[in-house]
């Protein structure tokens, strides 16, 4: 698409999702309530994956509602124009999703005692994903190349700015007992492990065959054929269906089948010196 980025307080943001004044709105009056539940990530780190399993777990396991209600419509967006229109259809206790960054979330969350759950990804596979991403969705300028992309993401020069500076400030956050970290890699490895881990989090109680169904209908293949959740109902001006497909892989170290040598050797230069001082080890990491 063709557009120029706005700036709001310093990050970027599309026109057509968004504005100046809705992002003021959503920072300094949007209503947090003490049951809300925040899933807060950076772009393409297993956000959809998260609002899937809240759906299921808040819903006791029962597929009904995932089967019938649009994704989105499940679990809006509070920054964009679309999300403050469908929030308004839910009821308590609300399931919402952002990717925005610390600096500009809701003020009123701050003083609640609502969740966030923060969703991570390596960001190498994240790259991998989003590039594919920005070609379908119409509020992404296109990508010109693999290579000016790679280093539109290492600049933050792309809608929400950099993936270092969305985890830096939310960070701010880890020791905070309302604020609960996950990693796409970990739902992975032990889908069921962080299943449960996650209802501890939210204080609910499931059974074994409850947390089985969670896992079977959270499962990429069963979101892949989920019309609901896979996006293919998507409208002409959110989604170009012809450039691509919403569930594209839904793996975890794609990122070695495109990165270069030099390319990755090089973000890993920029990682180090964006992360120094963090004093965090991601499950990337190793
Ligand atoms: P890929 O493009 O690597 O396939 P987000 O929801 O934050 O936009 O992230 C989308 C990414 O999560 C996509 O990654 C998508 O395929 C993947 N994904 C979505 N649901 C998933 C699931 N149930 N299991 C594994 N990956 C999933």
């Amino acid at each position: 698409m063709s557009f120029d980025y706005f700036l709001y307080k310093g990050v970027k943001f599309s026109p057509g999702s968004y504005s100046q004044e809705l992002l003021q709105y959503v920072e300094n009056e949007f209503q947090v309530l003490d049951d809300d539940v925040y899933i807060v990530t950076y772009p393409k780190s297993g956000t959809h994956w998260l609002i899937e399993i809240l759906s299921l777990i808040n819903r006791d396991a029962d597929p009904t509602w995932c089967n019938s209600v649009l994704i989105w419509l499940r679990s809006p967006w509070i920054e964009t124009k679309e999300g403050q229109l469908q929030l308004k259809d839910l009821s308590s206790p609300r399931v919402l999703t952002s990717h925005l960054p610390f600096h500009i979330f809701p003020k009123a969350f701050f003083t609640s005692k609502a969740k966030i759950i923060y969703v991570m990804r390596n960001p190498k596979d994240i790259f991998v994903s989003l590039f594919y991403f920005a070609k379908i969705i119409c509020h992404y300028k296109d990508p010109e190349s693999f290579e000016q992309y790679l280093e539109d993401f290492l600049q933050g020069n792309i809608l929400y700015n950099s993936w270092f500076e969305h985890v830096r400030g939310w960070m701010q956050m880890k020791d905070n007992s309302n604020f609960f970290i996950i990693t796409y890699e970990e739902l992975h490895q032990d889908l069921r492990g962080c299943i449960l881990r996650i209802c501890k989090f939210l204080g609910k109680e499931l059974g074994d065959s409850k947390i089985d169904t969670i896992v079977k209908h959270s499962s990429f293949e069963a979101m892949k054929e989920n019309k609901m959740s896979n996006y293919s109902l998507g409208t002409e001006e959110y989604i170009d269906h012809t450039k691509g497909t919403f569930m594209r892989k839904g793996t975890a170290g794609d990122w070695k089948n495109h990165f270069t040598v030099a390319q990755s050797e090089h973000f890993d230069r920029v990682y180090q010196e964006k992360m120094k001082d963090l004093n965090m080890k991601f499950f990337w990491e190793g």
